[in-house]
């Protein structure tokens, strides 16, 4: 992805390519003042409080909440606990594959990240530091030099490593990660959450880099300075991922609320008629074209109109581009994608994609599909983490928003002349990986 025309409201310096020396020019070091080690949330947490800062990971979860949450965890601990002290992991996985965000971030950035885990590293009391990209990244040389230029400048308090989980979708997940970086085991934890008891039985934070660049501004520029920009309830600015059929495919960073209009133009431009949209990811929803270009891109207004904001990945489907075509290609990877631990993604989600290939193909009668719409309504919330969850709303919202598509395909045809090979709206689906051979055994970078 490249990076779409840049705008006077960025604050994350994505035309950069940031040496140390030219971070610190640009940003000066972080202030010393901001945190403290101990059981009481250092006054950083008081500010990202204050900026009202939500991870942008995909939940759009109140990082202030999480921050104070693993303070609050590892004080419940009693003081000579050996497993007392917390760990904060970075999460540059970037698992969507219609994403390209943290991947931008971390090339032109990278100080701005780092200095993000610093400083939550700091405010929080913990001991340990990573920061996860996934394995085969080409990020990896440019962030080892990275780290390199701030060991040298002892610019951080703890020494943050870099770790290169395997690049599965679900070992990304945030307890996955924790599993990960402790044991070695890139499957997700069900019984408990990782600010209770992740890496190693630690308290441990995972936030997405893209939360944590915001959160190294705030610790410099105060919660009211970020809260300057952007809508109320999720205020800042956001990295959006666009493609699809859109003239200039990349990634923007805009203030939240901004209208998906005003985000396609910084990208050229729709190039074609949008059948509907792809928002948040393959763990988000589709949304049909009538009012979304009006809709401010924020959680709550993507919400209303069926979205998911999610990952911040929008997604414009053209006319060469069938979209139940899409889906079965999707539903086929993201079956696949599975730690295969629990029924949903064991039974449920190779079922869904036998369902979807049906209709795609223009195989399926009326009872396949109202089979596949059930099928769909009983995997949610069954799983030990939300990616069947998400597979499922991914399919759902799909048939909901293109049911003329559904009903021409039931009726063998197919408004769209099926996709066109290599056409340039068609979503990326990575090659199928090798089934749960390599999320096992750790490595470090
Ligand atoms: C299947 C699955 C995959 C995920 N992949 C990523 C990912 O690649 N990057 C990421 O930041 N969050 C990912 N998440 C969300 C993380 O679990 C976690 O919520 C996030 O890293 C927290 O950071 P934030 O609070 O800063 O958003 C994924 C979640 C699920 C269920
Ligand atoms: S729901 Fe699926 S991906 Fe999540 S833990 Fe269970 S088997 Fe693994």
């Amino acid at each position: 992805m490249t990076i779409a025309t840049t705008d006077a409201a960025e604050r994350l310096g994505l035309s950069l390519r940031s040496s140390l020396a030219v971070h610190l020019a640009e940003h000066g070091h972080l202030p010393a003042s901001r945190g403290r080690h101990g059981s009481v949330a250092g006054s950083l947490v008081d500010e990202v409080e204050r900026s009202g800062l939500r991870g942008r990971g995909g939940g759009w979860f109140p990082t202030a909440v999480k921050l104070r949450a693993v303070v609050e965890s590892s004080a419940a601990r009693g003081r000579l606990s050996t497993t007392r002290r917390p760990v904060v992991i970075g999460n540059g996985m970037e698992g969507e594959p219609a994403s390209g965000k943290d991947a931008m971030l971390l090339a032109a950035s990278p100080h701005l990240v780092l200095d993000g885990i610093s400083a939550a590293a700091y405010a929080i009391g913990a001991t340990e530091a990573y920061l996860a990209v996934h394995r085969g990244s080409h990020l990896v040389p440019g962030l080892l030099a990275a780290l390199a230029e701030r060991a040298e400048a002892t610019v951080d308090e703890i020494a943050i490593r870099l770790v290169t989980p395997p690049a599965r979708y679900v070992a990304s997940e945030e307890s996955a990660l924790a599993h990960w970086v402790g044991e070695g085991v890139a499957t997700p934890v069900h019984d408990r959450k990782p600010f209770q008891s992740g890496s190693g039985g630690r308290p441990t934070l995972v936030q997405n880099v893209e939360t944590l660049a915001h959160l190294a501004l705030i610790a410099r520029n105060g919660g009211p300075w970020f809260a300057g920009a952007g809508s109320p309830a999720a205020p800042g600015t956001t990295m959006v991922s666009v493609g699809g059929a859109v003239a200039a495919p990349g990634v923007v960073e805009v203030p939240t609320g901004t209208s998906v209009a005003s985000i396609l133009d910084r990208c050229g431009g729709p190039t074609a008629d949008v059948a509907g949209y792809l928002t948040g990811g393959y763990g988000g929803a589709w949304v049909p074209p009538a009012g979304f270009a009006a809709t401010p891109w924020d959680p709550d207004s993507v919400r209303e109109m069926g979205g998911v904001i999610g990952a911040s990945v929008l997604w414009a489907v053209g006319p060469d581009t069938c979209p139940l075509h899409e889906m079965a290609r999707v539903a086929a990877w993201m079956a696949g994608e599975t730690a295969g631990q629990c029924g949903p993604c064991a039974f449920g989600l190779p079922s869904v994609r036998d369902d979807v290939h049906l209709l795609a193909v223009r195989r399926a009668g009326a009872g396949d599909a109202d089979r596949l719409r059930s099928r769909l309504g009983l995997i949610s919330n069954r799983g030990g983490c939300k990616h069947p969850d998400g597979t499922a709303r991914f399919l759902a919202t799909g048939l909901a928003a293109f049911p003329d598509e559904v009903a021409a395909h039931l009726a063998g045809r197919c408004s769209f002349g099926s996709t066109r090979p290599g056409s340039p709206s068609s979503l990326p689906v990575p090659e199928a990986r090798l089934a749960s051979a390599d999320v096992n055994g750790r490595d470090f970078a």
